[in-house]
Formats: structure tokens, C-alpha cells, sequence
């Protein structure tokens, strides 16, 4: 199984998504059993997202987070907690991301916080690590968690610039990763696109699709190239 999540980032009207997941549902009448395709949307859209996979009989669509609170459910203002997303059935949590780590100056404690909860709620956390923080960041997390990680390298340079990660540095860190660590899968994200898909899935488990996810045609010839 190769997953493949659409990370939408901040972007996206409530219409827009509406109308993303009417276009996909209309255009693709099967995907190969062998991939699985995980939405994450901006947060305030999850729970219509949620509705809209299950009227438009996406059922092969699973649904992802970009984000988690730290903390259990309580008085943290502002913050997402496992909790608030009851019901919406979200299978998958993105943690970690460089942007998020950039601007909201994530540390790797909170991270390794968030990949708890994520867990306890039966999520599966999707840690992301560019090569410079792996050690430090995959020693935050409790050592018995590792192996229900999935780990993606995502180096910064190839995210949103469409400058292509080799795909030989791509085996490296991941056998790095996977030889000190032992996470569950290893997966790639920064700029995948139809063309570029298949030589990423050939040598990993999965991947992040960020600007290309955006568009829905685009998306489509995405999964299209996958296998
Ligand atoms: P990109 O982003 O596909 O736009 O390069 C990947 C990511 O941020 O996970």
C-alpha cells in the first residue's frame, strides 16, 4: 500500500473544497487498490469534508489533519485537540512540517506531544523531518512510538519550489532513518507531481502532495502517474 496525501495547506474556501471533491468524485471512478489517497484540508474544513466524502461516496478517501494541539482536551485556547475531532473519522496527522516549525516555531517536544495524542486517538501520526533534525527530532519522541511513525523526509529546498529532490538522496536518508530508527514507513514530500510520482513511490511508502493537490485535474493526473 503507497499512500498519498494532499496537503492543502491554508488554502481552500469551504466552497472551493466542496467543489474539489464534487469534480474528484465525478472524474475518478476507481483507484487502484494499492493506493491510499488521504485528504487533509485546513482545519476549519474537516468536519464539511468529512460530510462530503461520505455524500459523494468517497469511501476510498481517507481524511487527514495538518496539525494537532499538544494537549489533551481542556482549557488551550485556540488549539485542535483529538476530541473536537470525534466523529469526522480522521485517520491521519501531518506533524512537524518545516513551515510549521518555521513560523509557529514548533520545538520537537510538542511535536513528539502532538504524535501522542494523535495515537491515543488512533491517528496515524506522519512526522515530518528535513535531514538536519531527524536525530533530534526522532529522539524527542518515546522510543516505543517509533514504530507506529510514519516518517517523511521532506527536504525545505523541494518544498513548493519545484526543485527536484534526487531520488538516490531520497534512499539515503530514508535507509538512514529506517536503519537507526525503525519507524513504520518512511515517505517523501517536496514538489511530487505527476511526473515526478512514481520514481518517489518506487523507493518509499508514500507521499505528501502539497502544491500539487491544489488543482483537481492536477491531483488526478497525480494518482494517475502513481503506479
Ligand atoms: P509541495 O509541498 O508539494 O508544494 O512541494 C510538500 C509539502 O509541503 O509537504
Amino acid at each position: 500500500m503507497k499512500v498519498i496525501i494532499a496537503n492543502w495547506k491554508s488554502q481552500k474556501s469551504a466552497a472551493e473544497a466542496e467543489a474539489w471533491l464534487t469534480t474528484f468524485a465525478r472524474q475518478v471512478t476507481s483507484i487502484d487498490p494499492k493506493l491510499q489517497i488521504v485528504i487533509a484540508p485546513p482545519m476549519p474544513l474537516v468536519g464539511l469534508v468529512a460530510g462530503w466524502l461520505k455524500s459523494l461516496k468517497l469511501s476510498q478517501i481517507q481524511l487527514g489533519v495538518q496539525d494537532l494541539s499538544p494537549f489533551p482536551p481542556g482549557s488551550y485556547t485556540g488549539a485542535t485537540s483529538t476530541q473536537n475531532l470525534e466523529g469526522f473519522d480522521v485517520k491521519w496527522a501531518i506533524f512537524g512540517h518545516s513551515e510549521r516549525r518555521r513560523y509557529f516555531h514548533e520545538t520537537h517536544q510538542q511535536i513528539a506531544n502532538k504524535v501522542e495524542q494523535a495515537l491515543q486517538a488512533s491517528m496515524s501520526p506522519v512526522v515530518c523531518v528535513d535531514e538536519a533534525d531527524i536525530v533530534s527530532q526522532m529522539v524527542a519522541i518515546d522510543e516505543k512510538l517509533h514504530s507506529r511513525c510514519y516518517v517523511a523526509y521532506e527536504p525545505v529546498a523541494a518544498i513548493g519550489s519545484g526543485q527536484q529532490e534526487p531520488v538516490d538522496h531520497v534512499v539515503q536518508v530514508g535507509n538512514a532513518i529506517t536503519s537507526q530508527f525503525k519507524p513504520r514507513t518512511i515517505m517523501y514530500g517536496g514538489s511530487v507531481s505527476a511526473g515526478s510520482i512514481k520514481e518517489y513511490l518506487q523507493v518509499t511508502d508514500g507521499v505528501i502532495v502539497a502544491t500539487h493537490s491544489q488543482d483537481v485535474s492536477d491531483f488526478i493526473s497525480v494518482i494517475h502517474a502513481a503506479i
